[in-house]
Protein backbone atom coordinates (compact mmCIF):
# COMPACT_ATOMS: atom_id res chain seq x y z
CA UNK A 1 0.00 0.00 0.00
CA UNK A 2 1.18 3.51 -0.71
CA UNK A 3 3.19 5.26 2.19
CA UNK A 4 3.58 8.46 3.35
CA UNK A 5 5.48 9.73 6.64
CA UNK A 6 5.33 12.89 8.02
CA UNK A 7 7.11 15.37 10.25
CA UNK A 8 5.07 17.57 12.85
CA UNK A 9 6.99 20.76 13.33
CA UNK A 10 5.11 21.90 16.96
CA UNK A 11 3.50 19.76 18.84
CA UNK A 12 0.74 21.76 20.24
CA UNK A 13 -3.28 21.23 20.57
CA UNK A 14 -3.23 21.04 16.84
CA UNK A 15 -0.60 18.57 15.17
CA UNK A 16 -0.88 16.48 18.84
CA UNK A 17 -4.49 16.42 17.65
CA UNK A 18 -3.88 15.41 14.48
CA UNK A 19 -1.34 12.32 15.94
CA UNK A 20 -4.46 11.19 17.93
CA UNK A 21 -6.37 10.84 14.71
CA UNK A 22 -3.43 9.07 12.96
CA UNK A 23 -2.82 6.51 15.55
CA UNK A 24 -6.91 5.84 16.63
CA UNK A 25 -7.96 5.83 13.23
CA UNK A 26 -4.96 4.79 11.00
CA UNK A 27 -6.01 1.36 9.86
CA UNK A 28 -9.36 2.31 9.10
CA UNK A 29 -8.23 5.67 7.79
CA UNK A 30 -5.87 3.76 5.09
CA UNK A 31 -8.34 1.58 3.96
CA UNK A 32 -10.57 4.28 2.97
CA UNK A 33 -7.98 6.68 1.49
CA UNK A 34 -5.67 3.64 0.06
CA UNK A 35 -2.54 5.19 1.36
CA UNK A 36 -1.18 4.57 5.42
CA UNK A 37 0.52 7.13 7.54
CA UNK A 38 3.27 6.86 9.74
CA UNK A 39 4.90 9.52 11.76
CA UNK A 40 9.27 10.05 11.58
CA UNK A 41 9.75 13.18 13.10
CA UNK A 42 8.29 15.73 15.57
CA UNK A 43 9.78 18.80 17.22
CA UNK A 44 8.31 21.16 19.70
CA UNK A 45 8.81 24.11 22.22
CA UNK A 46 8.52 22.10 25.28
CA UNK A 47 9.12 18.36 24.48
CA UNK A 48 12.18 18.83 22.07
CA UNK A 49 12.73 16.85 18.95
CA UNK A 50 12.60 13.38 18.08
CA UNK A 51 13.13 11.65 14.47
CA UNK A 52 12.78 7.83 13.80
CA UNK A 53 13.09 6.66 10.25
CA UNK A 54 10.98 3.39 11.53
CA UNK A 55 8.06 5.10 12.69
CA UNK A 56 7.36 6.68 15.89
CA UNK A 57 5.13 5.18 18.79
CA UNK A 58 2.72 7.92 19.03
CA UNK A 59 0.60 5.86 21.59
CA UNK A 60 4.09 6.65 23.52
CA UNK A 61 4.44 9.64 22.58
CA UNK A 62 0.87 11.03 23.37
CA UNK A 63 0.90 9.15 26.90
CA UNK A 64 4.16 10.90 28.10
CA UNK A 65 4.02 12.85 31.74
CA UNK A 66 3.94 16.69 31.42
CA UNK A 67 7.37 18.21 31.73
CA UNK A 68 8.76 15.25 30.03
CA UNK A 69 11.04 15.50 27.06
CA UNK A 70 11.92 13.67 24.22
CA UNK A 71 16.45 13.46 25.66
CA UNK A 72 17.30 9.78 26.31
CA UNK A 73 14.93 8.46 23.48
CA UNK A 74 16.80 6.99 20.61
CA UNK A 75 16.59 9.91 17.76
CA UNK A 76 15.60 12.39 20.84
CA UNK A 77 16.80 15.87 22.16
CA UNK A 78 15.76 18.37 24.46
CA UNK A 79 15.71 21.07 22.17
CA UNK A 80 13.31 21.73 19.17
CA UNK A 81 16.24 22.23 16.43
CA UNK A 82 13.05 22.57 13.86
CA UNK A 83 15.93 23.70 11.01
CA UNK A 84 17.44 20.48 11.34
CA UNK A 85 14.68 18.42 11.80
CA UNK A 86 12.98 19.73 8.77
CA UNK A 87 15.81 19.54 6.31
CA UNK A 88 17.02 15.94 7.14
CA UNK A 89 13.99 14.32 8.27
CA UNK A 90 12.55 11.10 5.92
CA UNK A 91 9.32 12.50 6.04
CA UNK A 92 7.93 13.23 2.47
CA UNK A 93 5.18 15.18 3.91
CA UNK A 94 6.31 18.52 6.99
CA UNK A 95 2.90 19.21 9.22
CA UNK A 96 3.59 23.17 10.05
CA UNK A 97 1.28 24.28 13.33
CA UNK A 98 3.88 26.23 15.12
CA UNK A 99 3.51 29.84 15.93
CA UNK A 100 3.70 32.15 13.62
CA UNK A 101 3.85 36.07 14.07
CA UNK A 102 1.72 37.84 12.18
CA UNK A 103 4.09 40.88 10.89
CA UNK A 104 6.51 38.57 9.57
CA UNK A 105 5.18 35.32 9.50
CA UNK A 106 7.79 33.73 11.23
CA UNK A 107 9.56 30.92 12.04
CA UNK A 108 6.47 29.38 10.33
CA UNK A 109 7.80 30.93 7.09
CA UNK A 110 11.56 30.01 7.60
CA UNK A 111 10.26 26.53 8.15
CA UNK A 112 7.78 26.13 5.40
CA UNK A 113 10.55 27.06 3.44
CA UNK A 114 13.25 24.84 4.37
CA UNK A 115 10.66 22.42 3.78
CA UNK A 116 10.29 22.99 0.28
CA UNK A 117 13.63 23.64 -0.39
CA UNK A 118 14.67 19.91 0.73
CA UNK A 119 12.02 18.69 -1.66
CA UNK A 120 8.98 17.98 0.99
CA UNK A 121 5.65 18.59 0.53
CA UNK A 122 4.04 20.91 3.27
CA UNK A 123 1.06 21.29 4.72
CA UNK A 124 0.16 24.19 7.31
CA UNK A 125 -2.94 25.80 9.49
CA UNK A 126 -0.52 29.08 10.11
CA UNK A 127 -2.13 31.90 8.10
CA UNK A 128 1.31 33.99 8.41
CA UNK A 129 3.77 32.06 5.88
CA UNK A 130 0.19 32.06 3.14
CA UNK A 131 -0.95 35.99 3.63
CA UNK A 132 2.83 36.46 4.14
CA UNK A 133 4.75 34.61 1.86
CA UNK A 134 2.25 32.47 -0.12
CA UNK A 135 3.41 33.36 -3.68
CA UNK A 136 7.31 32.59 -2.85
CA UNK A 137 6.56 29.39 -1.32
CA UNK A 138 4.08 28.35 -3.80
CA UNK A 139 6.62 28.93 -6.41
CA UNK A 140 8.92 27.10 -4.07
CA UNK A 141 6.88 24.13 -4.20
CA UNK A 142 6.59 23.88 -7.86
CA UNK A 143 10.21 24.96 -8.73
CA UNK A 144 10.99 21.62 -6.25
CA UNK A 145 8.01 19.47 -7.59
CA UNK A 146 6.44 18.88 -4.20
CA UNK A 147 3.03 20.81 -2.78
CA UNK A 148 1.99 23.33 -0.05
CA UNK A 149 -1.63 22.85 0.79
CA UNK A 150 -3.33 25.12 3.84
CA UNK A 151 -6.86 24.53 3.93
CA UNK A 152 -6.89 25.58 7.21
CA UNK A 153 -5.10 28.85 7.00
CA UNK A 154 -8.99 30.00 6.70
CA UNK A 155 -11.84 28.73 8.47
CA UNK A 156 -10.13 25.76 9.92
CA UNK A 157 -11.13 22.23 8.39
CA UNK A 158 -13.98 23.71 6.82
CA UNK A 159 -13.43 23.49 3.26
CA UNK A 160 -13.23 26.40 1.86
CA UNK A 161 -10.41 27.10 -0.49
CA UNK A 162 -10.66 23.42 -1.66
CA UNK A 163 -15.10 24.10 -2.27
CA UNK A 164 -13.57 27.00 -4.47
CA UNK A 165 -10.47 25.13 -5.89
CA UNK A 166 -12.56 22.22 -6.34
CA UNK A 167 -16.32 21.88 -6.30
CA UNK A 168 -16.35 25.49 -7.65
CA UNK A 169 -14.56 25.04 -11.10
CA UNK A 170 -16.02 26.47 -14.15
CA UNK A 171 -17.57 29.08 -12.33
CA UNK A 172 -16.71 33.12 -12.40
CA UNK A 173 -16.28 33.98 -8.41
CA UNK A 174 -16.44 37.93 -8.57
CA UNK A 175 -16.35 38.03 -4.84
CA UNK A 176 -16.25 36.40 -1.40
CA UNK A 177 -17.38 37.77 1.86
CA UNK A 178 -17.78 36.29 5.10
CA UNK A 179 -17.42 36.06 8.91
CA UNK A 180 -14.06 34.91 8.92
CA UNK A 181 -13.60 35.21 13.06
CA UNK A 182 -15.57 33.38 15.50
CA UNK A 183 -14.21 35.15 18.40
CA UNK A 184 -15.81 38.46 17.11
CA UNK A 185 -19.07 37.13 15.94
CA UNK A 186 -19.77 35.39 19.49
CA UNK A 187 -18.89 38.91 21.03
CA UNK A 188 -21.60 40.48 18.79
CA UNK A 189 -23.93 37.85 19.66
CA UNK A 190 -23.79 38.32 23.54
CA UNK A 191 -23.53 42.07 23.02
CA UNK A 192 -26.98 41.35 21.39
CA UNK A 193 -28.29 39.85 24.54
CA UNK A 194 -27.11 42.61 26.59
CA UNK A 195 -23.58 41.54 27.32
CA UNK A 196 -20.73 44.39 27.70
CA UNK A 197 -18.08 44.21 24.75
CA UNK A 198 -15.57 43.22 27.59
CA UNK A 199 -17.12 40.91 29.78
CA UNK A 200 -17.93 39.23 26.19
CA UNK A 201 -14.24 38.94 25.54
CA UNK A 202 -13.64 37.83 28.79
CA UNK A 203 -16.17 34.74 28.31
CA UNK A 204 -14.57 34.33 24.69
CA UNK A 205 -11.26 33.78 26.10
CA UNK A 206 -12.66 31.24 28.72
CA UNK A 207 -13.95 28.97 25.91
CA UNK A 208 -10.87 29.15 23.86
CA UNK A 209 -12.00 31.22 21.06
CA UNK A 210 -10.31 33.99 21.43
CA UNK A 211 -6.54 34.73 21.06
CA UNK A 212 -4.54 34.93 24.01
CA UNK A 213 -4.20 38.24 23.27
CA UNK A 214 -8.01 39.33 21.63
CA UNK A 215 -6.68 42.48 20.28
CA UNK A 216 -6.32 40.48 16.63
CA UNK A 217 -9.81 38.79 16.88
CA UNK A 218 -11.67 42.43 18.00
CA UNK A 219 -9.43 44.82 15.92
CA UNK A 220 -9.69 42.46 12.95
CA UNK A 221 -6.28 41.99 12.07
CA UNK A 222 -7.08 38.42 11.99
CA UNK A 223 -9.43 38.46 9.25
CA UNK A 224 -7.34 40.88 7.45
CA UNK A 225 -4.78 37.96 7.20
CA UNK A 226 -7.46 35.72 5.83
CA UNK A 227 -8.85 38.02 3.51
CA UNK A 228 -5.77 38.63 1.29
CA UNK A 229 -5.82 34.94 1.85
CA UNK A 230 -9.46 34.17 -0.44
CA UNK A 231 -8.59 37.45 -2.53
CA UNK A 232 -5.07 35.57 -3.44
CA UNK A 233 -6.43 32.14 -3.65
CA UNK A 234 -9.69 32.78 -4.87
CA UNK A 235 -9.70 36.52 -6.89
CA UNK A 236 -6.35 35.62 -7.93
CA UNK A 237 -5.37 38.92 -6.81
CA UNK A 238 -1.93 39.76 -5.68
CA UNK A 239 -2.72 41.71 -2.47
CA UNK A 240 -0.94 42.45 0.89
CA UNK A 241 -2.59 42.91 4.34
CA UNK A 242 -1.86 47.40 3.73
CA UNK A 243 -4.20 46.73 0.77
CA UNK A 244 -7.27 45.58 2.64
CA UNK A 245 -9.07 48.61 4.76
CA UNK A 246 -9.14 47.43 8.12
CA UNK A 247 -11.75 48.57 10.84
CA UNK A 248 -13.15 45.81 13.72
CA UNK A 249 -15.82 45.83 16.00
CA UNK A 250 -14.52 47.91 19.21
CA UNK A 251 -16.05 50.72 17.73
CA UNK A 252 -19.95 49.18 17.43
CA UNK A 253 -22.07 50.01 20.99
CA UNK A 254 -24.18 48.31 22.44
CA UNK A 255 -26.82 50.88 21.22
CA UNK A 256 -25.85 50.12 17.66
CA UNK A 257 -26.52 46.44 17.81
CA UNK A 258 -29.97 47.26 19.51
CA UNK A 259 -31.04 49.70 17.01
CA UNK A 260 -29.90 47.38 14.25
CA UNK A 261 -32.22 44.72 15.73
CA UNK A 262 -35.06 47.03 16.34
CA UNK A 263 -34.69 47.93 12.20
CA UNK A 264 -34.49 43.87 11.71
CA UNK A 265 -30.45 43.99 11.24
CA UNK A 266 -27.66 42.54 12.81
CA UNK A 267 -24.15 43.64 13.27
CA UNK A 268 -21.31 41.32 11.87
CA UNK A 269 -17.70 41.73 11.04
CA UNK A 270 -17.53 41.45 7.75
CA UNK A 271 -14.50 40.09 5.71
CA UNK A 272 -14.76 40.74 1.55
CA UNK A 273 -12.87 40.87 -1.42
CA UNK A 274 -14.37 41.23 -4.64
CA UNK A 275 -13.42 42.38 -8.29
CA UNK A 276 -14.45 45.17 -9.82
CA UNK A 277 -15.14 45.81 -13.48
CA UNK A 278 -11.70 46.91 -14.15
CA UNK A 279 -10.10 44.00 -12.73
CA UNK A 280 -8.77 45.21 -9.70
CA UNK A 281 -9.70 43.61 -6.60
CA UNK A 282 -10.99 45.82 -3.06
CA UNK A 283 -10.96 43.97 0.25
CA UNK A 284 -11.42 45.40 3.66
CA UNK A 285 -12.86 44.22 6.72
CA UNK A 286 -15.42 46.02 8.67
CA UNK A 287 -18.57 45.76 10.93
CA UNK A 288 -21.98 45.74 8.43
CA UNK A 289 -25.82 45.66 9.85
CA UNK A 290 -26.54 42.84 7.32
CA UNK A 291 -30.72 42.07 7.13
CA UNK A 292 -31.53 39.06 8.91
CA UNK A 293 -32.68 37.76 5.11
CA UNK A 294 -28.49 37.84 3.96
CA UNK A 295 -26.91 34.08 4.46
CA UNK A 296 -24.74 35.44 7.03
CA UNK A 297 -27.05 37.28 9.45
CA UNK A 298 -28.16 34.04 10.45
CA UNK A 299 -24.66 32.61 11.26
CA UNK A 300 -24.19 33.01 15.29
CA UNK A 301 -21.61 31.90 17.65
CA UNK A 302 -17.91 30.98 17.20
CA UNK A 303 -19.04 29.44 13.99
CA UNK A 304 -17.58 31.06 10.50
CA UNK A 305 -19.03 31.22 6.99
CA UNK A 306 -18.03 32.25 3.37
CA UNK A 307 -20.77 33.16 0.80
CA UNK A 308 -19.08 33.23 -2.76
CA UNK A 309 -20.56 35.55 -5.84
CA UNK A 310 -20.87 33.40 -8.50
CA UNK A 311 -21.94 34.20 -12.02
CA UNK A 312 -23.73 30.67 -12.73
CA UNK A 313 -25.06 29.90 -9.37
CA UNK A 314 -25.86 33.02 -7.29
CA UNK A 315 -25.08 32.64 -3.71
CA UNK A 316 -22.90 29.57 -2.72
CA UNK A 317 -22.59 29.75 0.87
CA UNK A 318 -20.88 27.49 3.35
CA UNK A 319 -20.64 27.79 7.19
CA UNK A 320 -18.49 25.35 9.98
CA UNK A 321 -16.56 25.70 12.39
CA UNK A 322 -13.50 28.16 12.03
CA UNK A 323 -11.17 27.36 14.83
CA UNK A 324 -11.32 24.24 17.29
CA UNK A 325 -7.65 21.60 17.55
CA UNK A 326 -10.02 18.17 16.22
CA UNK A 327 -11.32 20.66 13.21
CA UNK A 328 -7.81 22.49 12.59
CA UNK A 329 -6.65 18.64 12.72
CA UNK A 330 -8.96 17.76 9.91
CA UNK A 331 -7.69 20.14 7.54
CA UNK A 332 -4.28 19.00 8.16
CA UNK A 333 -5.49 15.63 6.96
CA UNK A 334 -7.67 16.96 4.54
CA UNK A 335 -4.18 18.83 2.58
CA UNK A 336 -2.48 15.13 3.16
CA UNK A 337 -5.17 13.96 1.12
CA UNK A 338 -4.67 16.20 -1.49
CA UNK A 339 -1.00 16.14 -1.40
CA UNK A 340 -1.44 12.10 -1.65
CA UNK A 341 -3.53 13.29 -5.00
CA UNK A 342 -1.44 15.06 -6.63
CA UNK A 343 2.10 13.04 -5.64
CA UNK A 344 0.11 9.73 -7.43
CA UNK A 345 -1.35 11.45 -9.91
CA UNK A 346 2.68 13.10 -11.01
CA UNK A 347 3.96 8.88 -10.48
CA UNK A 348 5.66 10.44 -7.45
CA UNK A 349 3.98 7.89 -4.90
CA UNK A 350 5.60 4.55 -4.12
CA UNK A 351 2.67 2.17 -4.80
N1 LIG B 1 -9.18 33.42 17.30
C1 LIG B 1 -9.62 32.97 16.01
C2 LIG B 1 -11.14 33.08 15.96
C3 LIG B 1 -9.15 31.56 15.78
O1 LIG B 1 -11.73 33.50 16.95
O2 LIG B 1 -11.74 32.79 14.93
C4 LIG B 1 -8.92 31.19 14.35
O3 LIG B 1 -8.03 32.05 13.65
Amino acid sequence: MPHHDIALIGFGGVNRALAEIIHTRGPELADELGFSLGVVAITDLRLGSLMQADGIDLGAVLRMPAGATFAGLPGGAAIPQNDHVIRHTTADIVVEATFTNPVDGEPAVSHVRAALESGKSVTTTNKGPVALAGAELNRLAREHGVRFEYEGSVVSGTPVLRLASEALTGLRVRGVQGILNGTSNYVLGQMESGMSLTDAVAEAQSLGYAEADPTADIEGSDVQLKVVILANEILGADLTTADVERRGISGVTSADIIRAAAEGSRFKLIGSAYRDDDGTVTARVEPMALPLTHPLASVTGPTNAVSFDTDLLGTVTISGPGAGRLETAYALLSDIIAIDAHLRIAGEVVQ
